[in-house]
């Protein structure tokens, strides 16, 4: 080995040829071996080490991928003021509304967040704190936080990453740190960051600068962004927020389009094909809130919206009027099998695997190796839906156990498909487990 580093390194002078010339052939041609081998093994080397630092740059560094708040690891659930009661929120609804998701049972079936949505704001002080309303809201948000936590719920608020918010409020832009400081202090746990009133401001950048100053603030406090899908957050925001809004705001109907952008049920279904790879753990795609018990909609087409929704790994935010529902109202958002599906703790979004005009078939594959299937009829009849085995990921051949998630009912084995009769605008929504 050291004959042969000194060879290498004669060879950059006149000596290594001079040695060489000096020696017997056969010595000679042993020193050529031993140099030739050195040389080889260092070119080895050498090359190895570029792959392994190509290797290093094209590793997911964690946080590339999921923002480190330890928050949402699965879709988070609650109840949201907006869908129902827009501007009208007061601390003495909040307060019904809690009360109501523990007496109701949603507690029990997982809801967990209360968020006030737009309009608790109403000013700043002459040092930049936001001021909430002092007519709506006389005891203050550190109260009513305290109230949700009393109740052993969790408590969110509503802000915008522009001047104002959609309602005029005023918005973080430039007070980023100083509200989320004032959040932790009153014992927020979940934001809504709007996009309203952002003129010509960068979506990634505006929502990393409230990213960071919630991490600076020391609370743990889940992220939802709610930039409409405009500029592609699910290509970005995975190290952002813990859920983004994918689409324009969600209307309480079945297929309804706004000028404005706000659509119905299954216009904003559509919008989610093929954004699945893009959900996991920590961080979720958000169709928006559930409309489901708001009216505008029959039964049968809330237990579709339900269904999808828990398809798609969404958040699960009611967006209703959780003191009055109905018991139709209640057995859907208190589905504790439909909903188990959106908490799967494997994380994996659900997709649409067929479409056959009005006749679509969305599969979700679950931590146990299972799929939740919905069976979907768009139309404006009754009819049979089949899924076959090959469409869902498994071999033809295979025997598995099919349950009825809104009957409750198991269905027996079946091998190779699946058929069932589905209503107009309605689901058939079942397990399919090896
Ligand atoms: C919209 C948002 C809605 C609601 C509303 C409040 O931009 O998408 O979900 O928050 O603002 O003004």
């Amino acid at each position: 080995m050291g004959i042969a580093l000194a060879s290498v390194f004669l060879e950059r002078t006149n000596r290594y040829a001079e040695i060489l010339n000096q020696l017997e052939p056969s010595a000679a041609r042993k020193l050529r071996f031993l140099k030739e081998t050195l040389m080889k093994r260092v070119r080895l080397l050498s090359a190895s080490f570029v792959l392994f630092v190509l290797a290093i740059g094209y590793l997911p560094v964690s946080n590339a991928w999921a923002l480190e708040n330890g928050l949402a690891k699965t879709p988070p659930m609650g109840w949201n003021s907006w869908n129902k009661f827009g501007c009208n929120v007061s601390e003495d609804l909040i307060k019904q509304m809690t009360d109501a998701l523990v007496s109701s049972g949603m507690k029990d079936a997982g809801y967990q967040y209360i968020v006030i949505d737009d309009c608790w704001q109403i000013d700043r002080d002459a040092q930049g704190n936001i001021i909430p309303d002092p007519k709506h809201f006389p005891s203050g948000i550190k109260a009513l936080a305290d109230y949700v936590h009393s109740k052993g719920l969790k408590f969110g608020l509503y802000s915008d990453a522009g001047t104002l918010t959609c309602q005029k409020r005023p918005g973080s832009r430039g007070y980023e740190f100083q509200d989320a400081r004032q959040y932790a202090a009153w014992g927020v746990d979940y934001l809504k960051y709007d996009w309203c009133s952002s003129g010509t401001q960068n979506a990634q950048a505006s929502y990393s600068i409230m990213r960071d100053a919630l991490l600076k603030s020391g609370r743990p406090i889940v992220f939802s962004m709610c930039e409409w899908g405009t500029a592609k957050p699910w290509l970005w925001a995975s190290n952002v927020g813990n859920l983004w809004r994918t689409t324009g705001d969600i209307q309480d109907c079945w297929d309804c389009k706004k000028d404005w952008g706000g659509m119905g049920f299954v216009h904003i279904l559509d919008l989610q094909d093929g954004l699945e790879s893009h959900a996991g753990p920590g961080h979720w795609n958000d169709p928006d809130m559930l409309e489901v018990g708001n009216g505008g909609m029959t039964t049968t087409e809330y237990r579709a919206h339900f269904s999808l929704w828990c398809l798609l790994s969404a958040p699960l935010m009611a967006g209703n009027d959780i003191r009055s529902m109905s018991p139709e109202i209640a057995a859907i958002l208190g589905n504790k099998e439909v909903i188990a599906v959106d908490q799967d703790p494997m994380g994996m979004q659900g997709r649409r695997v067929k479409k056959d005009g009005e006749f679509e078939i969305w599969s979700k594959q679950l931590a146990d190796g299972g799929r939740a299937v919905a069976l979907l009829n768009r139309s404006g009849k009754e009819s049979q839906i089949t899924v076959k085995w090959n469409e869902i990921g498994y071999p033809d051949s295979l025997s598995a156990s099919v349950r009825d998630l809104w009957v409750k009912e198991d269905l027996g084995k079946k091998t190779g498909s699946f058929s069932a009769t589905v209503p107009s605008h309605g689901v058939v929504m079942v397990t399919i487990k090896p």
